[in-house]
């Protein structure tokens, strides 16, 4: 068994895509999961995986790197070839209600994290970040390696911080440092407060679906599988210090995702409610991912339109799962996020 790769966050959405991918894709390696099980994650996602040698999970928080039992040890025997970073508290909008859970895990837990790596002489660490970093887009134009980074939210400014510290690391430290900056995902595992699956299940529901403004503004979609596949070329290809955007190619207005997954369960458009937007949301976000093309070989596989349907049915036959995540926080949550927007909106002819 050679090196072996530490993911962190691989309990959560595209933790639990990338760390089946890392297995299928590397036969020969241990793939170690850390994760702290917040509300995002679930352990459960990877329990197929409990006869598995090759896989170890470990549960303890990112900024705490020495508690977690076993780890550490095998941290500083220099048991890894690879950290790939992805634990972070990742919901804007709960950033918006508190955003000290954002600082401690995404900026001090990257700093533990890259310590960690460097203490341990681990060669590569992959920050795993966002195209919200950049800020919000005007309605042409897209965002390059070199767009100046304009956090609107604390969780945006949070991963902004994070990537500054990590390739402070490659700079300062000689760390072998890549950094992915990456477009909204969407697929299978997605916990449902994000905008797809909170639709999904809301409609599911026959419940009304509270589309924030006018609904016009703009994300770049990808499928969380082409994500992980960048994440992997980048380990595999990328330049030491760089930053690779990664975008699915596939700008849509939210109201236009909504229709179409509505569309796709055969429910009413009648479900959709405007509802007073979000502070401080971006308008639009499009990915220049021409780098990551040329230099990794990166090319999203989806079209989205079929991603969607295929996500629709994984939510479908997964129904359990998502009654398993929705517990009672998730439920307050959603009041807190919904309740007096929901009833201060009226129905609308989209
Ligand atoms: P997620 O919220 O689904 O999962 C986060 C995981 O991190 C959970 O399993 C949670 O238990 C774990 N975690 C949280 N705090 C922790 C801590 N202190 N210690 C250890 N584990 C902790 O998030 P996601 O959507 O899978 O995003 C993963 C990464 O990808 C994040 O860094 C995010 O910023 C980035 N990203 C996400 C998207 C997207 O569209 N979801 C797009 C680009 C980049
Ligand atoms: P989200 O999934 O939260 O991702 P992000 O804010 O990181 O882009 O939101 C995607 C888009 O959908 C964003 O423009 C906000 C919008 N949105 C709604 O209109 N209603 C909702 O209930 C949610 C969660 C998001």
């Amino acid at each position: 068994m050679s090196g072996g790769f530490l993911v962190t966050g691989g309990c959560g959405f595209i933790g639990t895509n990338l760390v089946r991918l890392l297995l299928a894709r590397f036969p020969e390696e241990e793939v170690w999961n850390l994760d702290l099980l917040t509300y995002a994650g679930s352990g459960g996602n990877l329990d197929d995986l409990a006869a598995e040698p090759r896989y170890r999970f470990v549960r303890g928080d990112v900024s705490d790197l020495r508690r977690p039992g076993d780890l550490h040890p095998r941290l500083a025997a220099g048991g890894f070839r690879a950290v790939l970073h992805l634990a972070a508290e990742s919901h804007v909008d709960r950033s918006l209600f508190d955003a000290a859970a954002f600082l401690h895990t995404n900026v001090e837990g990257t700093r533990v994290m890259l310590e960690g790596a460097r203490e341990a002489g681990v060669r590569l660490y992959v920050q795993v970040s966002t195209d919200e970093v950049y800020g919000s887009l005007g309605p042409t134009g897209a965002f390059t390696e070199e767009s100046p980074l304009k956090p609107s939210s604390p969780y945006s400014a949070s991963k902004a911080a994070a990537d500054l510290l990590a390739l402070s690391y490659h700079r300062t430290f000689g760390q072998d440092v890549v950094v992915t900056r990456c477009s909204n995902n969407y697929g299978p595992y997605q916990f449902p407060e994000k905008l797809i699956p909170l639709m999904i299940s809301r409609a599911l529901a026959d419940e009304p679906l509270p589309v924030y403004g006018d609904g016009r503004n703009i994300r770049d979609w990808i499928h969380v599988e082409d994500h992980c596949t960048g994440i992997v070329l980048a380990l595999e290809r990328g330049v030491a210090g760089r930053v690779y955007n990664l975008g699915g190619d596939a700008e849509r207005e939210n109201l236009a995702v909504v229709c179409q997954l509505l569309a796709e369960l055969g429910k009413p458009e009648s479900l959709i409610r405007f509802v007073a937007d979000r502070p401080g949301h971006d308008r639009r976000y499009a990915m220049d991912a021409r780098r990551a093309r040329a230099e990794l070989g990166f090319s999203p596989r989806y079209r989205f339109e079929l991603g969607l349907a295929r996500t629709i049915q994984w939510y479908v036959e997964h129904e359990a799962w998502s009654r398993r995540v929705r517990d009672g926080s998730y439920r307050r949550y959603l009041e807190d996020t919904y309740r007096s927007r929901l009833e201060a909106a009226a129905p609308c002819a989209v």
